[in-house]
């Protein structure tokens, strides 16, 4: 039972390669802050608004922990890897970590254009501000993978074969 974790900055097409992912491996998709706002009952921007991050950060833990033997396709939300108990746990387990890189050049301009999800993170922030949000990330996203592939050079149908790949050579080196 392998569950398998997408981690990333915003916009680097976690949901997305997460469902196609899901379909391919016939795992079951989970999408960290939809399981959240399920849980809560509120839009991510709203439980940022009215309870602050830190308590989201409590709340994605949570879920987190909840969802790592699901054997399931796990979408995680791009802050996953603040948390040095998210990081263990992500580690630790007997899981893979996929790391989809993204240029900020191609995420800054996926976030303008994405006007269905409200990130409370990015609105009304400048390409200086968003940049300093993901610049001490990189190298948390970068630590926690088994296995990192760049979301700006593919489509996302070609990122999941890019994964399908690497998770098959994997199994025929056990
Ligand atoms: C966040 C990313 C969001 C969501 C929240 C905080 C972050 O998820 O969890 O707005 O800190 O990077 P996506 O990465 O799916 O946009």
């Amino acid at each position: 039972m392998t569950t398998i974790f997408l981690i990333g900055f915003m916009g680097a097409g976690k949901t997305t390669v997460g469902k196609l992912l899901a379909h391919s491996t016939q795992k079951r998709h989970l999408d960290l802050d939809v399981e959240i706002e399920k849980k809560v009952g509120q839009p991510i921007s709203q439980i940022f608004s009215e309870q602050g991050e830190l308590s989201f950060r409590k709340i994605e833990h949570e879920s987190l922990k909840k969802s790592m033997d699901q054997n399931a396709i796990v979408s995680t939300g791009g802050g996953i890897v603040l948390s040095a108990s998210n990081r263990a746990l992500l580690q630790e387990f007997s899981s893979e970590v996929i790391y989809l890189k993204t240029d900020p050049t191609v995420f800054i301009e996926r976030l303008k254009r994405d006007t269905k999800n409200v990130r409370p993170l990015v609105t009304d922030k400048s390409v200086e501000e968003i940049s300093a949000i993901y610049l001490p990330r990189e190298v948390l996203y970068e630590s926690c993978a088994n296995f990192t592939v760049n979301t700006s050079l593919y489509s996302p149908k070609e990122v999941v074969r890019e994964i399908l790949a690497y998770l098959n050579k994997k199994e025929q080196m056990l």
